[in-house]
């Protein structure tokens, strides 16, 4: 049977990854995985995270056991406070059903199950719908294509204007069937970089509670956006705060550098303990068939990391670092591109927040800046800021202005 098989496509974020390992040209640069690298270029392992590795092989009682289904229940207690906050005004964390993940991509896997298996299918409808942003991170369609949901699209981003399509949002979202699944990204939109006001924020909460639709949050950028891990976790918890039963997806790749670990939670907003305990019942009946137990390490980080209030505090300082390098180049980009003579307004760019710059290049844009000139981006006009440094940013604004312009 092996000789029928056909050639599966290769990932049009990771498979580019790939593809500039294996280039040879002494110019290329990669600007295509969201993964941060240092002004040299290097990825780099927090030093607050460094410490809590050294604690931990330092500690007599630290063991490679299984952790159990639902992970390490001390990490997630710290992860959703990350996550929602301690402050029990906004939101009782005693009543959400919290179970540690293979990072976000997991979370995301284990609550789109779950949600095509628990939310009530709209009327007509066989299976359950969940609208995602277009555009987003290319990995969720397949993610819950995968769960047998009904995978739909609601409009994100105007490309005339560079920013949010609020108003396609509002359309899109008003006419999907009452209690369809939203999906929304909690800060720093992947990849346009681009997330709603709060007003706009506010707008959108009272029309998913006006027509019952659930809502789920991925969080990939908390801290790692604005540099301050609380103003990130606004919208998620304002949403909260108002009544929603969420869903959350985080991730602590990005924010903890922590990418290879896999390290992660979902959780749901509940309204009482015993609905709490069902649906975390439910999440281990998925994920045990799946994989079983989560990895240990990274989450034997965090929770070290999380527990220490120096290292705590350390680790602040270093997620602000990464955040306030990633800012400085998207400025410097901006200012390059103009160095080298581009007319084209790219005021957007330095609007955007997150780790990326959503260009506006064209799909055959990107792919001349790859062929000729070995820079390797996603064919949506992606570019990660992080891969850009003082050593590489001219040469790729040249390249860019000579795409955009040529
Ligand atoms: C990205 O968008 O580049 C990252 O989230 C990495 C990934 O897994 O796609």
């Amino acid at each position: 049977y092996l000789g029928n098989i056909p050639m599966g496509k290769p990932d049009p974020i990771l498979g580019i990854n790939e593809s500039y390992k294996s280039c040879t040209d002494p110019r290329k640069v990669n600007v295509c995985v969201g993964a941060y690298r240092d002004s040299s270029g290097m990825p780099w392992i927090l030093p607050s995270v460094k410490l809590a590795e050294r604690r931990l092989l330092d500690d007599p009682s630290s063991n490679k056991e299984y952790a159990p289904i639902a992970g390490d229940g001390k990490y997630v207690d710290l992860a959703l406070k990350f996550a929602y906050g301690s402050d029990g005004d906004i939101v009782d964390l005693s009543n959400i059903a919290g179970m540690q993940t293979l990072s976000g991509t997991g979370a995301c896997r284990v609550g789109g199950h779950f949600l095509s298996k628990f939310v009530p299918k709209p009327p007509g409808l066989s299976r359950v719908p969940i609208y995602i942003p277009s555009p987003t991170w290319g990995n969720h369609i397949s993610i819950f294509e995968e769960t047998n949901m009904d995978v739909r699209r609601y409009r994100y981003y105007d490309y005339g204007t560079n920013r949010l399509d609020y108003h396609g949002l509002i359309e899109d979202l008003s006419n999907a069937p009452d209690g369809s699944v939203i999906l929304l990204h909690a800060c720093a939109h992947n990849p346009t970089g681009c997330d709603p006001t709060m007003e706009q924020w506010h707008d959108i909460s009272e029309l998913l509670l006006s027509k019952g639709h659930v809502v789920f949050f991925d969080s990939a950028y908390q801290g790692f956006a604005s540099g301050d891990a609380e103003m990130d976790a606004r919208a998620l918890r304002y949403f909260v705060s108002r009544g929603h039963k969420v869903m959350l997806a985080q991730s602590f790749a990005k924010n903890f550098g922590l990418y290879g670990e896999r390290t992660g939670t979902i959780s749901v907003v509940c309204s009482n303990p015993n609905e709490k305990m069902a649906v975390l019942s439910q999440l281990k009946l998925i994920a045990r068939p799946m994989y079983s137990s989560p990895p240990i390490h990274g989450s034997n980080i965090v929770r070290t990391v999380l527990t220490d209030p120096e290292l705590t505090s350390m680790y602040y300082d270093n997620c602000g670092e990464m955040a306030s390098r990633i800012r400085s180049m998207r400025e410097k980009l901006v200012n390059a591109l103009k160095e080298v003579g581009s007319l084209h307004d790219w005021g957007h760019v330095t609007e955007q927040i997150g780790m990326f710059a959503f260009t506006g290049m064209s799909a055959d844009m990107c792919d001349i800046l790859t062929a000729e000139y070995s820079i390797f981006l996603t064919r949506d006009g992606r570019i990660s800021l992080a891969g850009l440094n003082d050593g590489n940013i001219e040469y790729v604004a040249r390249a860019i202005h000579a795409v955009t312009d040529g």
